[in-house]
């Protein structure tokens, strides 16, 4: 059995996920929107690449229950309905709609994974069932990619921290597991940190959105199992 963790998608060649189990992080605070969003009865979340392919995707849709959603350097996106605060993914604002949602780093990592199968999407918010659900996959096929977001094309800590979270909860009984080097390197940060608050909080990610006064984020995102949903990307749609 293997699994094979990815700082960024940056490495990935076309085909590398094709027909592979994967799980995409973006803990701050991409897959926390998606999850939180999911939870709270959101038809489907589509993730773009960018804000113009979000608007593009958009217009391709009834315009009554579609919701444009996103950030640049953290702050919502000008015309935008939403931003990408889990906070604001209440059941009021996207029961029953269809968010398309442009993030710099998490969604442009969703969209990067297509051809896995499945790709859960995961965060603190919905670990426990994201971690039943990942070791049963890895059971079955023997192969799992765990695909960070990362910030700015580099390695982010709270991305890499629940990926070697997950890396362990996951090994726990499994005999022989194959870990590439940066499955090695996360599990190594697992011990680093307390909790997840103080791994989160010790984050560029957290001093930006801090910056931004959106550090309520990630002290949302920093609370684990919200949750129990394990939202599934497929033919180009979370749900
Ligand atoms: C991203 O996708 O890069 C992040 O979610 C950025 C953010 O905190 O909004």
């Amino acid at each position: 059995m293997k699994i094979d963790v990815h700082y960024t998608p940056l490495g990935l060649a076309t085909g590398d996920l094709t027909g592979r189990g994967v799980v995409v992080i973006d803990a701050l605070r991409a897959t926390t929107t998606v999850v939180t969003a999911i939870a709270n009865g959101a038809k489907a979340v589509i993730p773009a690449a960018t804000s113009e392919e979000a608007v593009r995707l958009a217009s391709n849709l009834e315009k009554d229950g579609v919701v444009l959603a996103g950030e640049r350097k953290s702050v919502k996106i000008a015309g935008f309905a939403l931003g990408n605060s889990p906070r604001e993914m209440t059941p009021a604002a996207v029961a029953g709609k269809t968010i398309v949602l442009a993030t710099t780093n998490g969604t442009p990592a969703l969209v990067s994974t297509q051809g896995g199968d499945p790709v859960l999407v995961g965060a603190p918010a919905n670990f426990k069932a994201l971690a039943e659900r990942a070791r049963a996959l890895l059971a079955e096929r023997g192969d799992l990619a765990i695909v960070c977001g990362g910030r700015e094309k580099q390695f982010a800590l709270e991305d890499a921290y629940t990926a070697g979270r997950l890396v362990k909860a996951i090994r726990k009984g499994i005999r022989k597991l194959e870990l590439n080097d940066a499955a090695r390197g996360a599990l190594a940060l697992v011990d680093e940190f307390d909790d997840w608050a103080e791994a989160l909080k010790a984050s560029e990610a957290a001093r930006q959105l801090a910056d931004a006064d959106l550090a309520e984020d990630v002290e949302f995102a920093a609370r684990p199992d919200r949750f129990g949903v394990v939202p599934v990307y497929a033919d180009r749609r979370i749900t």
